[in-house]
């Protein structure tokens, strides 16, 4: 298995084996994408500022990279800034772009070390101009990388992706160049901001909330759904390998009906 090193410390002979038994037991999600919440909660629930739990939040982004690396998941998108939390006080806002800036600042290289392609989504142009550079420089560093693709959600939200689909594709007909009849699943998938990646195979969400919360939503159609009760900063490897321990049992049939039932009927 690849050496992959994010983390200072060195990767365990009981973490190897853990990851190699996974391998082994069943299909590794080729997309993972989560949304990451309970940081505030976190924190409060500890005494301390909301901002602390977004601290300890990276740590968990940085252990879950990590070992999807080692895993050989191809892409991890990562829920890290809604268009709704622009609607946050002030100066979480502020602390939470400070936080992704130094986190970039120390993390671009280890990325890069480590194969690991950063790439983002969302709508960019929203972002102070320190964030934008640092992301740029991040993503040019790792533009090249064949691992990892990790994709950072930032001012995202699933229905303005589906919004610029929409008023590109109506552009087309505009301009007649695109019969409306024409227009189809394929079609707006490959105007979404995920267009180059597969949609997830599996999301899962942290702190016990049922709910999207405005994500992929074109793209979660037929993802697996994990919800675990902790919260992001305690969500950490071992945790990742028991959402996928659980992708690996289910039964995906993507609307249609197994292999063997499928059988029985033409019988
Ligand atoms: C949800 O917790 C988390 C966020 C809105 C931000 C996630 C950001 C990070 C983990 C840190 C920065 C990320 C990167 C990629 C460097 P919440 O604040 O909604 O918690 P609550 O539901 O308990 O209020």
């Amino acid at each position: 298995m690849k050496e992959l090193s994010l983390t200072k410390t060195k990767q365990t002979d009981l973490d190897k084996k853990r990851q190699k038994t996974l391998i082994e037991s069943g299909v590794i999600p080729e997309h993972i994408a989560i949304i990451m919440d309970g940081n505030g909660r976190w924190a409060q629930s500890k005494g301390n500022i909301r901002l602390f739990g977004h601290k300890v939040g990276v740590d968990s982004v940085r252990d879950i990279t990590e070992a999807c690396a080692q895993l050989g998941v191809q892409y991890l998108t990562l829920y890290a800034f809604s268009t709704e939390n622009w609607g946050r006080p002030s100066a979480e806002v502020r602390g939470l772009m400070r936080l992704l800036v130094s986190s970039l600042r120390k993390e671009a290289d280890n990325l890069h070390r480590n194969n690991i392609r950063l790439v983002t989504i969302g709508q960019m142009d929203r972002f102070p101009d320190d964030c934008i550079e640092e992301l740029d420089e991040a993503i040019r560093l790792t533009e090249n990388n064949t691992g990892l693709q990790l994709c950072l959600a930032l001012s995202y939200s699933g229905r303005w992706d589906i919004t610029e689909a929409v008023k590109k594709i109506a552009t087309h007909v505009q301009e007649g160049r695109l019969a409306p009849n024409l227009i189809n699943d394929q079609m707006i998938s490959d105007h979404l901001s995920t267009a180059e990646i597969p949609d997830p195979d599996l999301i899962i969400r942290t702190s016990g909330e049922y709910r999207i919360s405005n994500f992929l939503l074109w793209q979660l159609a037929y993802s697996e759904l994990y919800i675990t009760k902790l919260y992001w900063p305690d969500f950490r490897r071992n945790e990742l390998y028991e959402a996928i321990q659980s992708f690996q049992k289910r039964d995906r049939r993507f609307g249609k009906v197994r292999k063997k039932n499928k059988d029985e009927i033409t019988q």
